[in-house]
């Protein structure tokens, strides 16, 4: 008989789950917001909307609208927004990660204390955003290896070093040992969350015993493409499914042992969809 072992940590992980938990409890509650899309995932977003949530992507689209409930995402927000969100007239359902709320507090008390925040991580992402305004004072963003080696501040400054939960971490190390070379007075955090490295060691280790893995999630997810990697490394027969269409011209027999993770922005009814699928095609 077909064997299907499914990662534990396929898919979501605690936080988004988390979030994404916070739209449906909420989903009665209508005029209902989300501060940004919820997660990186269209079908789930038009789904969501279909059922009257609304994305709103600033507090200028905000304050235009009726006066309601407003989410906050997994990544969290600058301190400011609260504020803002509360002073237009909406209320907020909290769903920042609390690994990420952590971060905040963190680098709330360590710049009210006098040290200069260090973040490493990508400017642009929304979750170093919010982690950067929570800080009282002056913040450096650090994004790779040149970064850390041209900083150049007094060398009596105390610094405390905090990481976007989903950095990797040998560039963190990396980019941690080139700080410590500089010998400042220096606080590490080492706020990356393990759930990306998880998913991944899981999904390596399944790989290695199974016939076939499927990878299910978006085509352009980089954490999806990863994964796929990983496992290909493992074992040749290893297929990124997006939709039940990429299954079409796979055969699944009795007798074989069928692996299945996921990126973190699949829903699992989407996995479950693919295990019926897989189910339904088994031959003899
Ligand atoms: Fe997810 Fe929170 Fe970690 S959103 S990746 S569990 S920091």
């Amino acid at each position: 008989i077909m064997e299907i072992i499914v990662a534990k940590s396929a898919g979501f992980c605690f936080g988004v789950d988390r979030a994404v938990k916070s739209v449906y409890d909420n989903i009665s509650n209508k005029p209902l917001y989300t501060y940004g899309p919820i997660i990186h995932n269209l079908q789930v977003v038009n789904e969501l909307e279909d059922k009257g949530v609304k994305v709103v992507n600033n507090i200028e689209e905000l304050r235009k609208l009726e006066k309601g409930k407003v989410i906050i995402r997994s990544h969290g927000v600058e301190e400011k927004i609260y504020e803002i969100i509360k002073d237009s007239g909406f209320s907020i359902v909290d769903a920042t990660c609390p690994y990420v709320k952590k971060i905040h507090h963190i680098v709330n008390d360590y710049s009210k204390k006098g040290d200069t925040i260090i973040i490493i991580g990508d400017s642009t992402h929304p979750e170093v955003i919010g982690i950067k305004g929570w800080s009282t004072r002056e913040t450096i963003i650090i994004e790779n290896v040149e970064d850390a080696k041209k900083l150049d501040i007094p060398k009596d400054t105390h610094l405390c070093v905090v990481a976007q939960t989903t950095l990797n971490y040998l560039k963190y190390q990396e980019i941690i040992e080139i700080i410590l070379d500089k010998g400042y007075h220096v606080d590490i955090k080492n706020t990356i969350c393990r759930a990306t490295r998880d998913r991944q060691e899981e999904a390596i280790n399944l790989s290695k015993k199974v016939d076939k893995m499927l990878v299910i999630g978006g085509k352009h997810s980089s954490n999806t493409r990863k994964l796929y990697q990983l496992c290909k490394n493992q074992c040749d027969n290893t297929y990124h499914i997006e939709t039940i269409e990429d299954l079409e011209l796979l055969v699944f027999s009795k007798n074989e042992i069928i692996g299945i993770t996921a990126g973190a922005s699949t829903p699992k009814n989407i996995i479950q969809e693919v295990i019926t699928h897989v189910r339904n095609t088994e031959r003899n």
